[in-house]
């Protein structure tokens, strides 16, 4: 146990090098053929127009996902996502990141469907060392079944950035100083998939999913993938040439400003203003959230 927790820090600290002297070329824009996994779902997920196009469908016995085939240390990764249409109470659709093990770190986009007309909620969570309640949820400022509308998270050594059509929602920061665990030593896959939660997913649980309008299907395009891959038989991680653009990114004041305008209007739930959730006062990571 030792030695394997010795060989890890190490591996890392390796990495943490070689990612300074070198940056070469590893995955571009995709193709989910090459890509990804269908890895549940019993044919419910299916690769359309030679692997730019990927469908999710869920019915009563079963919903469906995939995977990436790579696993990553940090990255920017995004996807092009037109949610169920129609009457989709009681579905979740998913594009998330997530290491393995019961200390896992975890980086979510959940959307909740809602009754015909009635909004989607766009639920985000951080999980670091297997600790998640980090709720926030947001509407949209669009409708997110008419059209593709591009989902995207940023993950370095300083924040974790969640964005909407390019426009930034949440910022999770490195606040390790502050005791606050941050992902950084565990690999992460992309995950997506489309699940049954009508016990809890629309108004709280109080509308349930209308299975006569199954199955509900969700499209995925535009799959891009860049960061530093983890190397499953060992060895040095190899970032992507666009490295420097996503490793070093930081806010600047103008998307500060825009995060805050996003957060003003489409934020409908923040656990770090939940008081009744944390009566021994707010997780120490709330002081630094914009
Ligand atoms: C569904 O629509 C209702 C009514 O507008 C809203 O209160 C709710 O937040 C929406 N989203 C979900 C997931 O329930």
């Amino acid at each position: 146990m030792i030695k394997l927790m010795f060989m890890a820090t190490a591996r890392f600290f390796l990495f943490s090098i070689l990612l300074a002297i070198s940056s070469t070329s590893a995955t571009m824009a995709g193709n989910f053929y090459q890509d990804v996994d269908i890895n549940w779902g019993n044919g419910r997920g299916k690769i359309l127009n030679a692997g730019r196009l990927l469908t999710l469908s869920l019915d009563k016995s079963s919903g469906s996902g995939f995977l990436s085939k790579n696993q990553y240390i940090y990255g920017r990764f995004e996807v092009q996502l037109k949610l169920v249409p129609g009457n989709s109470a009681g579905t979740v659709t998913t594009f998330y990141l997530s290491s393995r093990g019961p200390t896992h770190d975890e980086i979510d986009l959940e959307f909740l469907g809602n009754l015909s007309g009635d909004p989607y909620t766009l639920h985000t969570n951080v999980f670091t060392q297997g600790k998640g309640n980090r709720e926030q949820q947001f509407k949209l400022w669009f409708d997110p079944t008419r059209d593709f509308h591009i989902y995207s998270v940023l993950w370095n050594p300083r924040h974790i950035v969640f964005y909407v059509d390019g426009m930034p929602i949440r910022e999770f920061k490195n606040m390790e100083a502050k005791g606050v665990a941050y992902p950084k030593g565990q690999a992460m896959r992309v995950y997506a998939s489309m699940w049954a939660a009508e016990d809890w997913a629309t108004r709280g649980g109080q509308v349930k999913t209308d299975w006569s309008q199954a199955p509900f299907t969700a499209a995925y395009r535009g799959y891009a993938a860049n960061g530093c891959v983890w190397p499953a038989g060992g060895g040095a991680a190899t970032c992507s040439a666009s490295g420097s653009s996503w490793m070093w990114q930081e806010f600047d004041a103008t998307s500060v400003r825009r995060m805050k305008w996003v957060q003003r209007n489409y934020m409908i739930y923040n656990y770090c203003s939940d008081a009744k959730r944390s009566p021994q006062g707010m997780p120490p990571e709330c002081s630094a959230t914009p």
